[in-house]
């Protein structure tokens, strides 16, 4: 946060000069990549890990500083990180699209239709899996959690089912349905290697997911080839 102070003032942070960008990609990813951290009325996100970023651009907006301006501030922000946020959740042009996003949704009064994001997870589902598939927008896990194998804060769900995961504690099990009950139920209780323990439990604390909600979600993940 030092930073957006000090780069406002005369430049700061190693990352490429934000141009361009689309603000309607940007607003998917955002829900998706950021989310789960950052609370942005316009997103309709309520994660609380990081500062709401309404409240953060504000003041920003008060003084006049324009668009392109946050922009930039996102965008470092994004490359560079710190403190919980991991560096470099999306890159290149999805960069630019978020940092625009961000830029032109964020601490607006009367956001345009533009900046209303409807959650894509694919086509809904039947049955069980379709209520985990819900229950993943609602209960904020796309924020951390992509379908489609790519990188965000936590292993993606893609392959996951039956997977063999390796843990901080050395051991390597199978991602079955016990294995997956626990990590979603007791998120602390196994950390997969690589990952820090602490990030999903800030979002979904202990025995907050209802064990018939995981049961759905596992389904949802199972669907997930
Ligand atoms: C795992 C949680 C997490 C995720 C995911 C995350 N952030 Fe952050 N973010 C934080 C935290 C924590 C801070 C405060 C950093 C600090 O204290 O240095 C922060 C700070 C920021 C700030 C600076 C706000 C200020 O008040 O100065 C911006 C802008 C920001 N994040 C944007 C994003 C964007 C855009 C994404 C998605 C690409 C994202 N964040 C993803 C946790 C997260
Ligand atoms: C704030 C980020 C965050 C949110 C939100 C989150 N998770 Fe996680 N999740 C993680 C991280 C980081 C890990 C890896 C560390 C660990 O094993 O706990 C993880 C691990 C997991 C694992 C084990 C994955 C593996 O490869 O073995 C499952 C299953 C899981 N999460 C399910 C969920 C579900 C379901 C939700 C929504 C109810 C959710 N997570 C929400 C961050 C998050």
């Amino acid at each position: 946060m030092i930073c957006v102070t000090a780069l406002l003032a005369a430049g700061c942070g190693t990352g490429g000069i934000a141009k361009g960008g689309d603000p309607g990609k940007g607003g998917t990813l955002f829900v998706q990549k950021c989310g789960s951290c950052h609370t942005l009325s316009a997103a309709q996100t309520k994660g609380a890990v990081g500062p709401n970023l309404d409240d953060a651009f504000a003041s920003d907006r008060g003084q006049g500083y324009k668009d392109s301006t946050i922009q930039q501030v996102v965008r470092d922000q994004i490359e560079i990180a710190g403190g919980r946020m991991p560096a470099n959740l999306v890159t290149g042009s999805s960069a630019d699209d978020v940092a625009a996003y961000v830029a032109a949704c964020a601490a607006i009064e009367n956001p345009g239709s533009s900046c209303h994001v409807s959650a894509a997870v694919g086509p809904a589902l039947p049955g069980l899996a379709g209520k985990g598939q819900k229950l993943y927008v609602s209960l904020g896990c796309q924020g951390c959690h992509t379908t489609d194998g790519s990188k965000s804060t936590g292993p993606s769900f893609k392959g996951l089912y039956g997977r063999r995961t390796k843990l901080t504690n050395g051991q390597t099990v199978t991602a079955n349905m016990a294995y997956l009950l626990d990590s979603i139920r007791d998120p602390d209780k196994q950390i997969v290697q690589g990952y820090s323990p602490g990030i999903m439990s800030s979002a979904i604390k202990p025995g907050s997911v209802s064990t018939a909600d995981a049961k759905a979600l596992i389904a949802f993940i199972k669907t997930l080839k």
